[in-house]
Parts: structure tokens; C-alpha cells; sequence
């Protein structure tokens, strides 16, 4: 999987940018998650932000971080191809995923005494969302895996730096 940092295209001209980035600063100043959930939530409602705006990668997803505060928290949108697949990872203590446009499909994960089980999945069509809580310190939060159905453009927050989300083998490689 190819993780990309890109910066976006339009980023700087759109006025829905600007407002959510102020948001973003004001929100993760002092984080009340689910304040943040709500607010983000009825934003993006309101303000859908452009697919076209992010950079597309045939065959996998780009990410492009749209803030980020010194306590750790980020937000993050992520556009992915139509067939694009995630790793098995986990996440930080606070995770927020919403579907701006497109579908998702996320194979949800626990951990067990003989590793990795797929627990249920769930689809995310444009205008859902979910969150999860798990420990403090620990980045093995809501582990799942994710297949873009549609092209996508997903909004995500995270508590910290998604990328320190654990990383799993697949269940394939591991039946080799
Ligand atoms: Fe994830």
C-alpha cells in the first residue's frame, strides 16, 4: 500500500476549506470528541468538500492532512480510487470516519487469543459516518480494514497521528 502525503489541489482557493480549517483550529484547541463529531458532522453536511479538490492515485487512496494541533489531534481527508484496499490497522484512542462521497466497506477486526478475527462489516455510503474510543497510549483502536466500492472522498479525525495506527498482516499472508 502507498501512503501519500500529496498536498491538495485546490486546497487554498475554496472558501469550504478555509471555514473548515478555522473550525478544525477552534474544535481541537480544547477536543470534546463528540462536540467535534457534531460539528464536523453538520459542516460537511452543509459544506460537502469537492472530490475533485484531492489528488486521485490509480489504484490506491492519497491522503491529505487538513489539520493538525500540537495535542496530537488531525483531521485528514482521503480520496481513493474505486477497488483501492487498506492495510489490517488500527488507530488512536479517538477515531471519527465520515463518507463525504462515494461507498466504503470496512471489515471490522478483534484481537484474540489466536490473533486477528473478522468481527462484522459495515457500509459507509456518502453521508455516514462512525467513531470509536479505545485506550489511552494505544494506537489498536477500531481495527479494520477498508475497500473503496466507488471512487471516495472520506473525512477522517484521529486523536493523534493516524499513521502510528498498528499495522497488521493480512489474514492471507498469514495462511501462507
Ligand atoms: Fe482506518
Amino acid at each position: 500500500m502507498i501512503l501519500t502525503n500529496t498536498k491538495p489541489i485546490t486546497y487554498q482557493q475554496h472558501q469550504f476549506h478555509i471555514e473548515l480549517r478555522e473550525l478544525l483550529q477552534k474544535l481541537f484547541l480544547k477536543p470534546i470528541p463528540n462536540r467535534i463529531i457534531d460539528v464536523i458532522t453538520q459542516f460537511l453536511i452543509h459544506h460537502p468538500l469537492p472530490i475533485t479538490d484531492f489528488p486521485r492515485l490509480e489504484g490506491t487512496y492519497s491522503r491529505t492532512i487538513l489539520h493538525r494541533h500540537s495535542n496530537g489531534y488531525e483531521a485528514m481527508a482521503a480520496r481513493w480510487s474505486k477497488g483501492a484496499v487498506s492495510s489490517i490497522h488500527g488507530h488512536p484512542p479517538f477515531v471519527f470516519y465520515y463518507v463525504i462521497e462515494g461507498k466504503l466497506k470496512i471489515d471490522n477486526f478483534r484481537q484474540t487469543s489466536d490473533g486477528l478475527q473478522r468481527s462484522d462489516s459495515l457500509l459507509l455510503n456518502n453521508g455516514q459516518g462512525f467513531h470509536a474510543f479505545g485506550e489511552p497510549g494505544r494506537f489498536d483502536n477500531s481495527i479494520h480494514q477498508v475497500y473503496a466500492d466507488e471512487e471516495t472522498l472520506s473525512f477522517h479525525i484521529s486523536s493523534d497521528d493516524a499513521l502510528k495506527g498498528q499495522v497488521f498482516s493480512s489474514l492471507e499472508e498469514r495462511n501462507r
